[in-house]
């Protein structure tokens, strides 16, 4: 019976991960090798923004249920099942994943488990891992002990991180005996209960759904991008092209927004490790098109730019350009590939004063880019500017009217470019307005 479980790596996925199954009724131990990580979320805090996590890690924390150790070591003898939630960090100097924190975690665990167990990925892997990794784990654990192995991939999305634990869309589990199912479907008897789709597979399987989800959303972004291309040389409304698309039940209207487009810690890592991992296998004419959707991704953050420029007169030199949304997307302080950073620090290169305001992401962003301005206010980011650029489709900047901005702007000029808010509103309202996908 699965009483204990542990959680290897308590970053986003791990301490999202721990948190669900604390609420699930599992006594569960978070464990890093941090341990200022531990310190802090054994108080409930977070070093990231998620909504609704920190409730939920701090009630676990007080019930008893939910604790963390920086101590592996702890977990060996205790937890009947160990989820390995680290990162795979894209590796610098290439296209392929950095597997070194996966087979730490492993390692250390094989070496210290001394019950029997399962041991489950949940980490983002080139296919081909778990066997490895199964190998791995037979080598360096204990002989008299029974462990094995299961690969179970997450598909939460940042800023829905708990409802997608606590509601999957569907549950997949990879693994080599009929036993580790049977352990898994007791872990996630709640959803099954739910009748939530469970597909039990093999290894190679799980890991493949994991990042063929991901890839297909980012072409079905880059899809719709492209057209953007088309409908701002020809003309034509990119936002009522992928209304009637998505009219069609087979196509579905969700990630056919046009803008920016797509950044973060997940999507772009994983459609440039997939194309390293075909290519070692000796395929690498298979995905080559997902090298393509990276090409159109890139092409709209520089498009953003130049109709920035245009928007000027032609010149970024000297002028003030406000840029509202530095995050990934909505609801996150996540800056990690982040279109609307990349794009303010673009203009700024390109020699603009920038103003940047986020309801989240600023201190992030002021890592990475410390020379932007950031602003504590909306109001004043667009104080005295000549451009405002809306790059992160936040609530309050949907909500934008041009009265909100009439007197604190120098210019009226706005470049939409996540397409979100009205053209005709604001051009009614005398704004020289642009959207990402139009006509300009
Ligand atoms: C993504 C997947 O959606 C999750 O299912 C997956 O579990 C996760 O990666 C992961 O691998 O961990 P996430 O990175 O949180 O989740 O963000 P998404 O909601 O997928 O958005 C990714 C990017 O695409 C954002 O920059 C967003 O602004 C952009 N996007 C999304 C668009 O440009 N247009 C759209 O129509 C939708």
């Amino acid at each position: 019976m699965v009483k204990n479980i542990s959680v290897i790596g308590t970053g986003y996925l791990g301490a999202t991960h721990a948190a669900g199954m604390a609420e699930l009724g599992f006594d569960v131990l978070g464990v890093d090798v941090d341990p200022e990580k531990i310190e802090k979320l054994s108080r409930g805090d977070l070093p990231f923004h998620e909504p609704g996590l920190p409730e939920l890690i701090r009630r676990h924390v007080d019930s008893g249920r939910l604790r963390f150790t920086a101590d592996i070591s702890e977990a060996g003898d205790w937890a009947d099942v160990h989820f390995v939630a680290v990162g795979t960090p894209q590796l610098p100097g290439s296209n392929g994943a950095d597997m070194t924190f996966v087979d730490a975690a492993v390692t250390d665990l094989a070496r210290v488990i001394s019950k029997d167990s399962l041991v489950v990925g949940k980490s983002t892997v080139p296919v081909g891992t778990a066997r490895r990794l199964s190998r791995l784990l037979a080598e360096q654990s204990r002989q008299d002990v029974d462990v094995a192995l299961a690969w179970n991939p997450e598909f939460l999305r940042e800023g829905l991180a708990v409802q997608d634990t606590l509601r999957p869309d569907r549950l997949v589990v990879g693994t080599e005996r009929p036993e580790d199912v049977d352990t898994l479907r007791e872990v996630y008897a709640e959803a099954l209960g739910r009748e939530t789709p469970w597909i039990a597979t093999d290894f190679e399987t799980a890991e493949l759904v994991k990042v063929a989800a991901n890839a297909f959303l980012a072409t079905k972004i880059s899809f719709i991008n492209a057209f953007s291309e088309v409908t701002e040389t020809v003309g034509g409304d990119i936002r009522t092209l992928a209304d009637a698309l998505g009219h069609d039940t087979r196509i579905g209207r969700k990630f056919l927004n046009a803008g920016v487009g797509f950044g973060g810690g997940c999507l772009p890592k994983d459609i440039r490790a997939l194309q390293s991992r075909v290519s070692e296998l000796g395929l690498d004419h298979t995905m080559r098109f997902l090298s393509e959707m990276d090409q159109i991704n890139l092409r709209r953050r520089e498009r953003a730019v130049t109709l920035s420029e245009q928007m000027l007169g032609g010149d970024l030199e000297g002028r003030r350009v406000a840029v509202l949304g530095v995050t990934f997307k909505p609801l996150s302080d996540d800056v990690r590939d982040s279109p609307g950073l990349d794009v303010a620090n673009r203009l700024y290169v390109a020699g603009a004063h920038v103003a940047v305001y986020d309801p989240e992401g600023s201190a992030n962003a002021a890592k990475r880019f410390p020379r932007l301005d950031y602003c504590d206010t909306l109001a004043e980011a667009v104080g005295s500017a000549d451009l405002v650029v809306l790059t992160t489709e936040w609530d309050e900047f949907k909500a934008l009217t041009p009265a909100d901005l009439e007197g604190l702007v120098a210019q009226r000029r706005f470049l939409d470019a996540r397409n979100v808010l009205s053209s005709a509103q604001w051009k009614d309202a005398g704004w020289d307005f642009a959207q990402l996908g139009r006509f300009y």
